[in-house]
């Protein structure tokens, strides 16, 4: 088993990048489906859930050609299945843009619910709903695969009933070719969307709107190859300069949009961290114990439900009672009982915890629930007095680029360690 050992209380120093967006490239990649030729794309972040979705594409006949570790040319004029099954989709939970991207270029997809964190309850009726707005037939069938079917699809006005990320990104993908004008009313706003959109544009889309709850899109015959190049993460920034922060360190979080980062730095600041801001660039530092805060999550222009668990790392060590309320997952706290293990005071209640600020928190042995929570560990343990042990490190690596070796060349003292597995065996008979 591979856990991630960190001894903390080094205080990060130095300056890191910023790979390209996760949730920007799970969008594009499948994207690459609607084009007719060959799309290269660069700044891509090399993570597990790309490697999962690059995997899944190769399976389906794309031809994938790495130019080097973080650009591909991706060809997927070969690919004749519209059929994605449950083993394959089960490794990332964006495998459901495979839907939209199916159903835009075949008229159909069959594709098996999608697997990623667990975060409560995950629906998918707003993706239906949408599809459905368009022309589609969508049934669920008994082993969770989802088949949707058009004659042609035909564009429609769409209207959310909730702010959704992957619904917003899943009507994008199917409506870009259907005939006629489709408007998305109240789509989500994150900086991937407007990246998805950018990208779809540069093959030769017509959509407006994006980065607005508006968007229109007016379907196009085809679109043809591009070259494209992703966002920086604004989560995986995000993390860096609340990890500064945490520390007591001085990082400059080099190739950024400090658009995309203003919630994070508005908290940051209103806890007393010093947030400089460059063009590409922001410095991050803090040379006494933070302040406390309350953060409520909410979609985009809204502090990020990916950025909350790293923030009650920050605001366990802060002066002060601090109050954090989830408002789009139902079950993000569960890295509440890991923090309260080094020491950390979190009283969780339904969607909210109240974090009472400790002076420090101890080296332990913790696990990573899922992907964010285990970058809040990464943080505590590098914040804390003593050893930590992380566990379940794969939630992690699903989202952030050579982290052990990002972290160390601030100063961290972080290794991977391979441990043998304690797991009590049971005897044959
Ligand atoms: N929702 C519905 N019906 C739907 C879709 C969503 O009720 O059909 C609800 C969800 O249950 C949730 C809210 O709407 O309460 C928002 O969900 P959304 O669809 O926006 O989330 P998502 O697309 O599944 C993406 C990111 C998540 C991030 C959320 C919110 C990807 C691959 N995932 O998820 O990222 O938390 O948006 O910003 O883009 C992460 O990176 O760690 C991560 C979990």
């Amino acid at each position: 088993m591979e856990k991630f050992v960190i001894t903390g209380g080094n205080p990060l120093t130095g300056e890191v990048s910023v790979s390209g967006a996760k949730n920007a490239v799970v969008a594009i990649l499948p994207a690459t489906i609607l084009a007719e030729d060959v799309c290269r794309i660069e700044n891509i972040p090399n993570i597990s859930d790309v490697s999962a979705m690059i995997k899944i594409l190769d399976i389906m006949g794309a031809h994938i050609k790495y130019i080097n570790k973080n650009t591909i040319e991706i060809d997927t004029r070969h690919i004749n299945s519209f059929v994605v099954e449950y083993e394959l989709s089960k490794q990332l939970r964006a495998s459901y843009y495979l839907i939209g991207a199916l159903l835009g270029r075949f008229n159909r997809a069959q594709v098996a619910m999608p697997g990623g964190c667990y975060l409560g309850v995950r629906p998918i009726d707003q993706h239906i709903k949408g599809f459905e707005a368009l022309g589609a037939t969508v049934t669920m069938e008994e082993n969770a695969m989802v088949n949707a079917s058009a004659q042609r699809l035909l564009g429609s006005s769409i209207y959310l009933d909730v702010v959704s990320v992957g619904a917003t990104i899943n009507c994008m993908l199917a409506a870009v070719k259907a005939r006629g004008l489709t408007i998305i009313e109240n789509a989500a706003k994150e900086p991937h969307i407007v990246d998805l959109a950018n990208f779809l544009n540069t093959m030769g889309a017509d959509i407006r709107g994006a980065g607005t709850d508006v968007i229109k899109i007016r379907g196009v015959e085809r679109l043809h190859g591009c070259e494209y190049s992703i966002i920086p993460d604004q989560i995986e920034a995000g993390t860096y300069m609340v990890a500064a922060a945490a520390t007591h360190g001085n990082v400059l979080v080099k190739n950024v949009i400090p658009k995309h980062l203003e919630s994070i730095t508005a908290k940051l600041v209103e806890c007393g961290v010093n947030v400089e801001e460059y063009d590409d660039a922001v410095r991050v530092s803090l040379s006494e114990r933070p302040g406390r805060c309350n953060i409520k999550t909410m979609p985009h222009p809204g502090f990020p439900t990916d950025m909350q668990p790293q923030f009650a790392v920050l605001l366990s060590l802060a002066k002060g009672t601090s109050i954090i309320s989830e408002s789009v997952w139902d079950n993000r706290f569960r890295y509440a009982e890991q923090l309260a293990r080094m020491g950390a005071i979190i009283h969780v209640d339904g969607k909210t915890a109240v974090v009472e600020g400790v002076d420090c928190l101890r080296g332990a042995p913790i696990k990573a629930d899922d992907l964010r929570a285990g970058a809040a560990m990464l943080i505590a343990g590098m914040a804390a007095s003593g050893v930590s042990e992380i566990e379940e490190i794969h939630h992690i690596e699903r989202g952030y680029e050579n982290v052990v070796e990002k972290f160390r060349s601030l100063g961290a003292l972080i290794e991977r360690k391979d441990f043998p597995d304690n797991k009590i065996q049971m005897g044959a008979g």
